[in-house]
């Protein structure tokens, strides 16, 4: 349920890119038990769904969108729907993301480069492309995008989902820059190894593992923060190394 005494997000839209599943659906549920309206958005409309039903079985809006963020016409046809009907998106939640933890770059075809470069960092891109103008127009916003402990370190048997979070840092703290005259903050937020279905995480020990609610928790902290200021940055650490 959410939690009435902290409604804090009331009156506000966010929407979450991958929101079917795993941190997505974790940052859905949160920021719609803070009062916002959320717009869950996704390729499959079927687990959209099944958060969406999560969050007004708790007594929250969640509005399914299918959406494919590599497609800029997928993503600007939502964000001009979304205009129409909503009039406002004041949270933008760059989440969607794929990997490929298979082997060495040189081994690497390129058909699975373009997807991953496409889906985490072309489709953040087309995001900002599409949503920032309406947050520019309303003189405000929020964007948080979720890159990975993989942006900061080296990871050997997943270079291209590295190098395509490194890209996403980059691209968070240039456009930090260039929306914040506009009012509108910029955060990225670095998690290590989530237990969800992205990656075996071979080795590791799931119970100490990040859970899609820890991420979801920081998500919920930084747009909550009193407007005068930001953290542009958050790296999100499990407490015992999994
Ligand atoms: N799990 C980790 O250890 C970890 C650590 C650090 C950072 N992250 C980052 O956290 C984010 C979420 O990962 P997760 O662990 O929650 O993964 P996940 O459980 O595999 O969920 C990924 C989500 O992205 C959506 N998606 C994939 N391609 C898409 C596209 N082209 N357009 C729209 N949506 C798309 C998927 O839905 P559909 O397939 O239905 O479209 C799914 O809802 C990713 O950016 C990931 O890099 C994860």
């Amino acid at each position: 349920m959410p939690d009435r005494n902290e409604q804090a997000l009331n009156g506000q839209t966010a929407i979450i890119t991958g929101a079917g599943r795993g941190i997505g659906a974790a940052i859905a549920i949160k920021l719609a038990g803070l009062g916002a309206t959320t717009v869950l958005c996704g390729r499959t409309r079927k687990t959209l769904e099944t958060t969406a039903d999560s969050i007004s079985a708790a007594g929250g809006r969640g509005v399914v969108r299918e959406c494919d963020v590599t497609d800029l016409r997928s993503v600007e046809t939502t964000a001009s729907e979304l205009e129409n009907t909503l009039g406002r998106i004041d949270i933008l939640v760059n989440n969607a993301g794929i990997g490929s933890f298979a082997g060495p770059l040189h081994q690497m075809e390129p058909r699975a480069w373009d997807a991953i470069l496409n889906t985490n960092l072309r489709g953040v891109y087309y995001c900002i492309r599409s949503f920032a103008p309406m947050m520019i127009r309303a003189r405000g916003g929020h964007i948080i995008n979720i890159s990975s402990l993989a942006g900061k370190n080296a990871l050997p048997n997943g270079a291209a989902y590295a190098a395509s979070k490194w890209g996403l840092n980059g691209l968070s703290y240039s456009v930090a820059e260039e929306l914040r005259a506009h009012n509108i903050r910029v955060s990225v937020i670095c998690p290590g190894s989530v237990d969800t279905d992205l990656s075996p995480h071979e080795g590791k020990n799931a119970e100490k593992m990040l859970k899609p609610a820890d991420v979801a928790h920081v998500v919920a902290m930084l747009v909550t923060q009193s407007p005068q200021s930001f953290a542009s940055e958050v790296l999100l650490r499990p407490t015992q190394k999994p």
